[in-house]
């Protein structure tokens, strides 16, 4: 019998690598990324509706609010790539209320993850971070530098990576996440994300094979 595709969710403070662990994920489980940082940062430089809702709230720190967001994941995830693919969803729910909308449409997640690091390095995590506009790929000043002095020369800073925005962003994420684990507590797999990209990777990864041959061996039982 054919094995349901992954429903994952990633969940962490801002900088905790999500971003960085989804590209990894992806390249290897080829799920549907929906990272609603991402989306709503494309709405902003399309200059749509949404965008032009959510740009201030982005640029200071702030969560937009919960029904745009909402609307935008529920939506995505009634199309069909995703019923083929499954999904990893990255940066939803950040609210109780988001977490509470999801369950009313019976959407849920095989695995949580939250990754977890120390605030002081977060700080440093986000201030360092580049952005490649043409590849998507994230950077570090320190940590991870591009490849080329091509890509160097046009990586951006985004509008809401200053330390004072950040330590805002840090107390929204901690008054949020204790609601939001009440959801998901079941499911919840904490991780160290204070180590090297890669063997946060192995961890993830085998938290996601192991849940596959479960499945399997169970369907293989009943
Ligand atoms: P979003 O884009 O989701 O931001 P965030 O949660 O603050 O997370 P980040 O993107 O900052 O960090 P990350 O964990 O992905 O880390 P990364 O891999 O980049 O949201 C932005 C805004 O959109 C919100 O503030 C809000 O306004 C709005 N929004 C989004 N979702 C919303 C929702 N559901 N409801 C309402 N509003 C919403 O890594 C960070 C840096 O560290 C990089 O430089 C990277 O190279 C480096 N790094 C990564 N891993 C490692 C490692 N293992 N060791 C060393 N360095 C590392």
């Amino acid at each position: 019998a054919r094995v349901e595709p992954l429903k994952v969710m990633i969940s962490g403070a801002p900088a905790s690598g999500k971003g960085t662990q989804c590209q990894m994920i992806v390249e290897k489980y080829e799920l549907v990324h929906i990272s609603t940082g991402d989306i709503l940062r494309a709405e902003v430089s399309s200059g749509t509706e949404i965008g032009k809702k959510a740009k201030g709230y982005m640029d200071n720190g702030m969560l937009v609010p919960d029904e745009i967001v909402t609307d935008m994941v529920i939506t995505r995830l009634s199309l069909p790539d995703v019923k083929e693919r499954g999904w990893l969803l990255d940066g939803f729910p950040r609210t109780f209320s988001q977490a509470q909308s999801l369950e009313r449409v019976n959407i849920r997640p095989d695995i949580y993850i939250v990754l977890d690091v120390p605030d002081e390095i977060l700080i440093d995590r986000c201030v360092g971070r580049r952005m490649d506009p043409v590849t998507g790929k994230i950077y570090h000043l320190k940590n991870f530098r591009p490849e080329t002095d091509e890509i160097s020369a046009r990586l951006i800073t985004r509008s809401d990576d200053t330390q004072e925005k950040v330590v805002s962003r840090l107390e929204t994420y901690k008054r949020n996440a204790e609601a939001i684990l009440s959801t998901y507590l079941a499911l919840l797999k904490k991780i160290d994300g204070n180590r090297p990209k890669e063997v946060v990777f192995e961890e993830i990864d085998s938290l996601l094979q192991q849940f596959q041959i479960d499945v399997a061996k169970s369907k293989k039982l009943s």
